[in-house]
């Protein structure tokens, strides 16, 4: 079965990258040049996705204005011998059709995602954590779809193994062996795992294809950690009458909702670049010795 539509929730606070996050949507702050948001997207679109649903909330419509149309900027960049420039403002707002709903209320993760009930129906889909940027050589998600399109439509969630200490931070699979590498069988899973309770080092990393049962599921958990819905806890209630598979993904994550983690994609992005990228090589060669 096709996937065509993916859900990306960005309704969280940003608190940790307070007090920035007061009026700038952390979706917003940019890596390089671009929004955050913007990477999130564009994986989906390389990955054949043509229908984004963003859940946002109501500090965060500068992501609405970013993906639309600017013409008066288009067009003095085009008077300015800019065209380039005008094209790339552009090409943002033309990357998928994007949709727009409120969390009204800060619920959880699995709340957010059941806003999503009425634009997906009942077809597996796409789930993009608006935090968790990917540097891959095949687009992450496209990895989960490839799996989960594989297995008639089956749930595909992205997994790497994370230390001991990160894993409270995250959840932890217990996974068995399927005839593929890297494509594990789901048998458990737990959101926020205590050290006694880790059932393997392999966590959840912001990449989800789920079916359009996890709704009903949503509707029927109770609130677990933190008092929130919790995704992790609706895919689990799951499992009783689906099969699903864990995909330990190539690629490397990172969680720009937090400090450390966003300055660790700024730099090896800055790395990376075709443009900046050998010059601040040497720039923090230079520092580092100094
Ligand atoms: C969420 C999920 C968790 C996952 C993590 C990283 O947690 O609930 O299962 O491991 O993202 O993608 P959060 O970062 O919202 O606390």
């Amino acid at each position: 079965m096709k996937i065509r539509k993916a859900v990306i929730p960005a309704a969280g606070l940003g608190t940790r990258m307070l007090p920035a996050t007061k009026t700038i949507p952390k979706e917003m702050l940019p890596l390089l040049d671009k929004p955050v948001i913007q990477y999130i997207i564009e994986e989906a679109a390389a990955a054949g996705i043509e229908d984004i649903l963003l859940v946002t909330n109501r500090s965060k419509s500068a992501m609405d204005d970013y993906f639309d149309y600017f013409p008066e900027l288009e067009q003095r960049l085009e008077r300015s011998g800019k065209a380039d420039q005008a094209e790339e403002i552009r090409r943002a707002a033309d990357l998928a059709n994007i949709f727009y709903v409120r969390q009204k209320e800060t619920k959880g993760l699995g709340h957010a995602i059941y806003r999503a009930k009425r634009f997906i129906g009942n077809e597996p889909f796409a789930v993009l954590l608006g935090d968790d940027v990917m540097f891959s050589d095949t687009p992450v998600i496209k990895q989960l779809m490839d799996v989960s399109e594989e297995r008639g439509g089956a749930t595909a969630l992205g997994v790497q193994a994370v230390s001991d200490a990160a894993l409270a931070s995250y959840s932890s699979l217990k996974v068995a062996e399927t005839d593929k590498s890297g494509v594990f069988k789901v048998e458990d899973l737990i959101e926020k795992p205590t050290a006694k309770q880790k059932f393997s080092n392999y966590a959840i990393l912001g990449r989800y294809v789920l079916t359009g049962g996890i709704f009903n599921a949503l509707e029927n958990i109770q609130p677990g950690y933190g008092g929130e819905i919790q995704l992790t806890d609706g895919i689990r209630s799951q499992l009783a009458s689906e099969a699903m598979y864990a995909v330990d993904f190539e690629g490397k994550r990172y969680d720009t909702g937090n400090q450390r983690g966003f300055l660790e994609a700024t730099v090896e992005f800055a790395l990376r670049d075709s443009e900046l990228g050998a010059g601040f090589r040497e720039y923090l060669q230079g520092i580092l010795k100094a």
